[in-house]
């Protein structure tokens, strides 16, 4: 029996401004902390940058045509922040935003809904560094005020697109901001600071639950607001209670620290103990758990692999945790514990497949956030793919792990998960991030030099999947 997925779920793929836009500096945009930092010797695999990136900002009709003919019915896009609004204060740049217009009518034209994210990561370099005009005092995520400039370019992103836009998402992974941004520095700004890491943690949250609300108070009331966390599958290596204590661990830091306020507006008490040597958290103040807290219509889930930890130096550990490497740790407080490669079929990131991480994290969130729909924000891998000599590119690879994963999202519903859709990481192969252009994880291959799209055979796979609401058989060989 085919699964069936219920209707009106929602197929979609995914991207962000800075992975695909390229036009850096083009109808007003200034740097982000991303240009900077990519632009920084040895901060990035091969000195890539998104200058380019795919070009998307100037094949935007092209590229949803391509989503349109593939059957997807929706796409999850991040706005560029520094390209509606250059330096993170003030008025909003129109070129940039029609930008963004542009795109959404051609999303609706093609019967594409658009699932719009304010945050994926580019924070307008001037937030971080400070203005040389001294009109702003910068600070990034560490800063307090950061927040408040993340609700005010909200409200401003609201009023321009509140008419075709329903599905608004706030921040996209803060915990890659918080701990790789600020902890262990090997994403953008790449500041190295386990207590900045901490306050940036909660600036997110606050700026979250700010932004939350000037999106409310501009938007229609059918709007559906919510956020994508990416939530740590996190596995003890064994059953002894120094390793189910390091998983007690990664999951205060890298799940709890979000949804402790998000959902129940409060830290958990052991995360406050585990760190209470770098902080005593006094930038938290009065009212910040209530403000984290507003309601959430959508919580999105971004999953990969699941995470395998154990106390210190037990069993064969590595530093690895598969967020690059780095000599500091992006887990302030707990940088002894051990990160381990479950064994078994791995990506080209040296991640492992293994859906039930992703079905074990629907029912926990399902359990956890009664009222709320789920969201699969992003799922996807990446391979070594080669364009055969006819230039098809094939795939299978993709089509397993997807098969697999959208298998556990139909296991998921058919056990009580309220999930609504489903996007797949990446609508086309991209700037990823410390890796730039070395890691695939497009179901479209893009051919650097050219520009080329050429949809992989996974993309027919999943475009036949869109179509039909159902999954078919699992693939052979
Ligand atoms: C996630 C990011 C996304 C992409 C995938 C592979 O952490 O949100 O931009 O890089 O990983």
């Amino acid at each position: 029996m085919p699964e069936s997925f219920p209707p009106g779920f929602l197929w979609g793929a995914a991207t962000a401004a800075y992975q695909i836009e390229g036009a850096a500096q083009e109808d007003g945009r200034t740097p982000s902390i991303w240009d900077t930092f990519s632009h920084t010797p040895g901060k990035v695999l091969g000195g890539d940058t998104g200058d380019v990136a795919v070009d998307h900002y100037h094949r935007m009709r092209d590229d949803v045509r391509m989503m349109a003919d593939l059957g997807l019915t929706a796409y999850r896009f991040s706005v560029s922040w520094p390209r509606v609004q250059p330096t993170g204060r003030g008025p909003a740049v129109q070129r940039g935003l029609d930008f963004y217009r542009a795109l959404t009518d051609e999303l609706l034209a093609g019967g594409i809904r658009p699932s719009l994210t304010l945050y994926h990561w580019d924070l307008p370099q001037e937030l971080e560094t400070g203005s040389i005009s001294g009109s702003a005092a910068g600070g990034g995520w560490p800063a307090r005020d950061t927040a408040y400039r993340f609700a005010e370019y909200a409200g401003l992103v609201a009023e321009a697109l509140r008419d075709r836009v329903e599905l608004w998402t706030t921040l996209n992974e803060p915990w890659c901001s918080a701990f790789l941004g600020y902890g262990s520095g090997v994403h953008a700004p790449g500041r190295t600071d386990p207590v900045a890491a901490l306050r940036a943690a909660h600036h997110l949250n606050l700026g979250h639950g700010l932004a939350t609300q000037a999106l409310r108070a501009a938007l229609p009331g059918r709007a559906r607001i919510g956020v994508a966390l990416n939530p740590s599958a996190v596995r003890p290596l064994t059953q002894a209670p120094g390793d189910v204590d390091a998983a007690r661990r990664i999951d205060a830091l890298a799940n709890r620290v979000f949804t402790g306020p998000m959902l129940t507006g409060e830290y958990p008490a052991d995360l406050l103990a585990d760190t209470a040597h770098l902080t005593d958290w006094s930038f938290v103040r009065e009212g910040d758990m209530a403000t984290a807290g507003q309601r959430l219509d959508v919580l999105g889930i971004n999953y990969y692999a699941p995470t395998v930890v154990s106390a210190a130096g037990a069993g064969e550990g590595s530093r690895r945790d598969g967020h690059g490497a780095s000599d500091h740790s992006p887990w302030p407080g707990s940088e002894s514990v051990t990160f381990h490669q479950p064994p078994g079929e791995l990506t080209a990131m040296d991640w492992s497949v293994d859906p039930t991480g992703l079905y074990d994290l629907l029912m926990r969130y399902a359990h956890e956030s009664p009222g709320t729909t789920l969201m699969i924000t992003e799922n996807g891998a990446a391979y070594d793919d080669k364009p055969a000599p006819d230039g098809s590119v094939h795939d299978p690879d993709r089509i397993r792990y997807l098969h697999g994963h959208l298998s556990a999202v139909h296991r998921a519903i058919a056990d009580g998960a309220d999930v609504r859709g489903y996007f797949l990481w990446s609508l086309m192969d991209n700037f990823e991030w410390a890796y730039g252009y070395s890691k695939r994880f497009g179901a479209v291959y893009v051919d650097y030099e050219t520009q080329v799209r050429t949809p992989k055979s996974s993309a027919g796979w999943y475009g036949k999947v869109a179509r039909t609401g159902e999954l078919p058989e699992p693939p052979v060989g």
